[in-house]
């Protein structure tokens, strides 16, 4: 991991309160980037936001040299990174935690699961499985139509179910009725979202082999503060996302 200063290629708003945040990086650090893994951003350079905020890999342009990611606007840290504008430089910590794992994995058909800010590291998780020939089905969940993003590029990758919790988009209801009504045919599952969420899906998909990607809440990002731990499965009583995670296999950590 280091610290660098990276110049902002473009920022828009592609959704509602959601926006894409295009990074210029060399080839050499960008051809190392795991899917799942983050980045973490320093919000300014003032004693206002010291802390940084972790944001996941959405896609990376190799022949661009763009990494890109996607937030959604909560509170004061990413409003403030929302107002930055093209040539301006950012501070962030690269890479960050442990992505997926696919290079490990005998996979032919992927089932991705995402809801809300989870699903940004799925696209490029997606993006990588196709390069591998993996088939890829999708369900993204969201609140509205005017939160859903990325459906015609996941679209392009494979099937691609979007549920809105309203039914302005899609079908109405969550990623669970959709995994519960249509016919999946997977090897491996993964799933990024709300805890309620995954723990929603774990359940459901008791039987499946696959990883979740926690996204808590976060302080160093490096390990040292105790602010990210999930209680462990195993005897080692907890995980810090940040440095154990955020990916963990299903059942590796307690929701
Ligand atoms: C590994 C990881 C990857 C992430 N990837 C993405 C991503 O790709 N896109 C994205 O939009 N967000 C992502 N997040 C969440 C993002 O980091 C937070 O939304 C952000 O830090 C909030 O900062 P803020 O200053 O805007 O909000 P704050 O002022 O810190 O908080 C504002 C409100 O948001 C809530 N909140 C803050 N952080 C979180 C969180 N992690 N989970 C749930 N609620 C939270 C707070 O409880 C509060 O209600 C990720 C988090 C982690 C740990
Ligand atoms: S954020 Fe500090 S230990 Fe994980």
């Amino acid at each position: 991991m280091e610290q660098l200063k990276v110049v902002i290629d473009g920022i828009d708003f592609i959704a509602n309160q959601t926006v894409k945040l295009d990074l210029r990086l060399d080839l050499e650090r960008l051809s190392k980037f795991q899917p799942g893994q983050f980045i973490h951003i320093r919000v300014n350079h003032g004693t206002e936001h010291m802390l940084r905020r972790p944001i996941s890999i959405a896609n990376i342009d190799i022949e661009k040299q763009i990494l890109t990611v996607i937030f959604k606007q909560f509170g004061d840290g990413t409003k403030a990174l929302a107002q930055l504008q093209p040539g301006q430089l950012l501070d962030v910590l690269i890479p960050c935690g442990n992505g997926y794992p696919i290079d490990e994995l005998k996979i032919s058909k992927a089932l991705l699961i995402g809801g809300g800010i989870g699903v940004p590291p799925l696209y490029y998780l997606a993006k990588k499985l196709v390069e591998k020939d993996v088939e890829v089905s999708t369900i993204l969940g969201f609140q509205t139509k005017d939160d859903v993003f990325y459906h015609d590029e996941f679209n392009r990758m494979g099937k691609c179910y979007v549920t809105t919790n309203d039914g302005s988009y899609g079908s109405k209801g969550f990623v669970t009725d959709v995994i519960e009504k249509e016919t999946l045919d997977f090897d491996y599952y993964f799933s990024c979202g709300p805890k309620a969420m995954l723990k929603a899906v774990q359940n459901q998909l008791n039987h499946f082999p696959g990883y979740i990607s926690l996204e808590e809440r976060m302080g160093c990002g490096i390990g040292a503060c105790y602010a990210c731990i999930v209680s462990s499965a195993d005897k080692s009583k907890y995980k810090k996302v940040c440095v154990d995670g955020p990916v963990f296999k299903v059942n590796e950590v307690i929701l």
